[in-house]
């Protein structure tokens, strides 16, 4: 397991190009297992999950290629790696098995294409994780709904479809916490093959429901409400492969402003869609950091003063939980107590603890915490929990004084492509101690 060592103080400075999203790219990945011929995807970050995700597909019978970095036929965009290319080459597979799932709760999204694509479906059942513990209730009752017949058998999830093809119809698929991103993204998908009209009420309108809509109708599907909480899908027979763009990661982007932010730095930002982040950009506004955009650019940095101020995590368009304990990082050398919510998984706290054994003053309180700014925090031995946990961790030791060592990075490997590499190009002190 391998580690980061932090010396903070350094401003960051300088240009970064944000990668393509990874909670676009996993379900996208996923729904290409319903598409004849090659699907050729750009802007698939390089990350562990991604990797699960292409031995997840080779294990449904996908044959998965990544290109080249700048192959010249297919680039024709930002991308800092080579486009990924899937097509199936044997459809008699359909079995997503624990040692895959267990690494990667996101293993969920092939529910759908398969039973709509292959009629039958085995996907090991994903336990709890770090940040709370994550049923998915809804999935099962939306592929329910649309005709599938399922069991529990031996920790997996058995689902077959008699007569072999989805039955559309209306449905409601929210649940106690509001909508679930790839529920919808599952149902969505299971729908655009199915006999007939589905409508989805509750949806999430997340950007990347708006990414995977927009891959499918591209595949010959037709469906239309997407980015809005109600979607209408007209089954078609079959879909084909395309060439598709992921979206920039608006987690990632979020991540680098409030790393701008917090070390007082000035960043630029390449390959953003500020659109996706307008609640982040009224908190941090509100916080003080300025962020600005110019012919496609955009631009972050810090105040000298960081006002405190309340925050509550919210399905889309409201604050993301996926950049909650950044800003608690940042908040945590507010200048007055903040209050942050987090009302998406209200378990998701974990950084607060080890935040604390950096000097921070953070109170837990149910699913809120109450954040009293301190004048600084002191590098210490931390341990990364789930991803952005991680990131704040990453974050708070950017500004601390001292040294930090945050152990069990594979977390941040998840999900930021090369993190370390980006920060050090902007004058950040951060090398990756490797396992002996
Ligand atoms: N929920 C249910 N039943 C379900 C599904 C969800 O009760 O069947 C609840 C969840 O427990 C949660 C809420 O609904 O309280 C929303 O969860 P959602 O289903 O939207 O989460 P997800 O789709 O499994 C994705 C992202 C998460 C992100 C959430 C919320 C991917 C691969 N994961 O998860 O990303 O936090 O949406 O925006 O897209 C991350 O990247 O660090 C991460 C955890």
């Amino acid at each position: 397991m391998d580690s980061f060592l932090i010396r903070g103080g350094n401003r960051l400075k300088g240009r970064v190009e944000i990668s393509g999203s990874k909670n676009s790219s996993l379900p996208i990945m996923a729904a290409c297992l319903m598409a004849g011929g090659k699907t050729t995807l750009k802007g698939v970050p390089r990350l562990s999950d991604i990797d699960s995700m292409i031995k997840l597909l080779g294990a449904l019978g996908c044959d998965v290629y990544r290109h080249d970095a700048n192959t010249p036929a297919l680039d024709d965009g930002p991308s800092l790696n080579g486009p990924l290319d899937i097509s199936i080459t044997d459809e008699t597979k359909s079995v997503a098995a624990y040692d895959i799932v267990k690494t990667m709760r996101a293993s969920i999204c092939v529910l759908g294409p398969l039973l709509a694509k292959r009629g039958q479906a085995v996907v090991s059942m994903p336990g709890g994780c770090l940040i709370g513990d994550r049923p998915v209730d809804l999935h099962i009752r939306g592929l329910q709904k649309l005709g599938t017949e399922f069991r529990v058998e031996k920790g997996n999830i058995v689902g077959t479809v008699p007569g072999g093809r989805l039955k559309g119809r209306r449905l409601y698929l929210g649940g106690a916490q509001g909508p679930t991103v790839l529920g919808t993204i599952n149902i969505m998908c299971a729908a655009a093959l199915a006999e007939g009209e589905t409508v989805i009420v509750g949806a999430a309108c997340e950007p990347e429901v708006w990414d995977c809509a927009t891959l499918l109708n591209k595949m010959g599907a037709k469906i239309k409400g997407f980015g809005t909480p109600e979607l209408h899908v007209e089954g078609v027979d079959n879909l084909t492969g395309v060439e598709h763009r992921i979206i920039p990661d608006r987690i990632e982007c979020g991540t680098f402003m409030i790393a701008a932010a917090i070390t007082n730095g000035e960043l630029e930002l390449k390959n953003c869609n500020l659109d996706h982040l307008v609640a982040v950009v009224d908190r941090l506004d509100e916080v003080g950091v300025r962020i600005s955009r110019e012919n496609g650019t955009i631009f972050a940095a810090s105040a000298r003063r960081l006002n405190p101020v309340e925050m509550t995590t919210q399905p889309y368009p409201g604050f993301p939980t996926d950049l909650q304990a950044q800003l608690m990082a940042l908040l945590a050398l507010g200048d007055g107590i903040s209050v942050i919510t987090e009302r998406i998984f209200p378990d998701r706290f974990l950084h607060v603890g080890e935040l604390n054994r950096m000097g921070g003053r953070i109170r837990k309180d149910g699913a809120t915490a109450i954040v009293q700014g301190v004048k600084e925090l002191q590098g210490a031995s931390v341990m990364a929990s789930d991803l952005r946990a991680s990131a704040a961790l990453v974050l708070a030791g950017l500004v601390a004084k001292g040294t930090t060592q945050i152990d069990r990075v594979y977390h941040i490997d998840r999900g930021y492509e090369k993190i370390e590499q980006k920060l050090r190009a902007l004058g950040a002190d951060i090398v990756r101690v490797k396992e002996k």
